[in-house]
């Protein structure tokens, strides 16, 4: 029974819907509508990850290690290195078990002809997507997310474009991935089946849409999942190449991530858990979030983390990081 914190939680769908389980009853693996499971956490194949200048043999051994944590969710798109995400990925999937693994990719930050190109014509879309599956080395994937689509693009030649593709056997679900409310709500009153938001223990501000899908009977993944760790500063002490690149992004996205993030360090820590720790396990108790992706360039963190969507915060706790919502 959901406790008095629970109860408080004030994320909770209207009680039309089901009422989901307490953060302490979800379990590590939960499946998808058509019963195939799907891990809490999964790993993002973007960022520092995808670069060139990051070693090939330490992108496969985070693969590895997750993997071997029981991470079975990787996402990526043509974007991300310009290719090489996906062509890594692809690389790794060889010999593994697709049947057991939930691969996401993306269309609309199109990489055709070598170069990026947004727009979501079917025509642009459809070839970039010939060259995802040609990097990826599979013909179909799980989920295909509309990276980053306006409102407008939410329309009639999109959504025949995911029946085709859906009739052929290339993907099983239809995906939005954007950050943006109004697309989002758009995206709960369409024939999406699966949107990838941002909601994390630093970012709520798509909480209602999370709502509002939820309630429209869509599936609800969660990208930055770590709040690009801005509650870790030695994450951001420039001492080699990967971690002034997380400097520059951080300094042009969140200018003010020195403060907010030492004032989100000491709430992650009144857990009485490491601020990752609890900033993952907030996500893998949220009732309305299937999976949560994360990135790292770091093989001991992709351990760690896998670990920690194992275990979970108490619902007090978990109530407790809710609140501030
Ligand atoms: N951001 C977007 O616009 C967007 C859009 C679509 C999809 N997504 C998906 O969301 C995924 C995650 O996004 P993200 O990489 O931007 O952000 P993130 O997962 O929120 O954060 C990555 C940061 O966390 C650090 N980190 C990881 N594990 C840690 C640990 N245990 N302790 C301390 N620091 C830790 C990483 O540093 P180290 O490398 O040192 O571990 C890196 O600085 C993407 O990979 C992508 O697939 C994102």
């Amino acid at each position: 029974m959901p406790d008095q914190g629970e109860a408080a939680n004030p994320a909770a769908p209207s009680p039309a819907t089901p009422t989901p389980a307490t953060p302490a009853e979800r379990p590590w693996l939960r499946t998808l509508p058509n019963g195939k499971p799907i891990s809490a956490l999964g790993f993002g194949c973007s960022s520092l990850w995808a670069k060139s200048s990051f070693p090939d043999a330490r992108a496969a051994e985070i693969l590895d290690t997750l993997l071997a944590e029981g991470v079975n969710h990787f996402d990526t798109g043509p974007s991300y290195g310009e290719g090489l995400g996906e062509t890594r990925l692809g690389r790794w999937l060889v010999g593994k078990p697709l049947d057991q693994l939930v691969i996401t990719t993306k269309v609309g930050t199109n990489l055709v002809d070598g170069r990026i190109e947004r727009g979501f014509t079917p025509d642009l879309i459809a070839r970039s997507l010939d060259g995802s599956f040609a990097r990826l080395g599979i013909d179909k994937v799980d989920v295909l997310y509309l990276h980053g689509p306006a409102v407008e693009d939410l329309g009639t030649p999109v959504f025949d474009f995911f029946e085709r593709l859906k009739a052929d056997g290339r993907i099983t679900y239809a995906g939005v991935n954007s950050f943006d409310n109004p697309v989002l709500m758009k995206t709960a009153q369409s024939p999406i089946d699966i949107a990838m938001l941002q909601y994390n223990v630093a970012d709520f501000r798509n909480r209602a849409a999370m709502i509002a899908l939820h309630e429209a009977g869509k599936v609800v993944m969660s990208g930055t999942a770590l709040a690009r760790a801005r509650f870790s500063p030695a994450s951001f002490l420039p001492t080699s190449p990967g971690k002034l690149w997380y400097l520059l992004r951080m300094m042009r996205q969140e200018p003010l991530f020195p403060v907010t993030g030492l004032r989100l360090a000491r709430r992650l820590r009144e857990t009485g858990k490491e601020p990752a720790e609890a900033a993952l396990q907030f996500l893998t108790g949220q009732p309305m979030i299937l999976s949560s992706l994360f990135g790292t360039s770091s093989v001991e963190h992709a351990g760690e983390n896998a670990r920690a969507g194992h275990g979970q915060l108490s619902n007090r706790q978990w109530t407790r990081l809710a609140d501030y919502a």
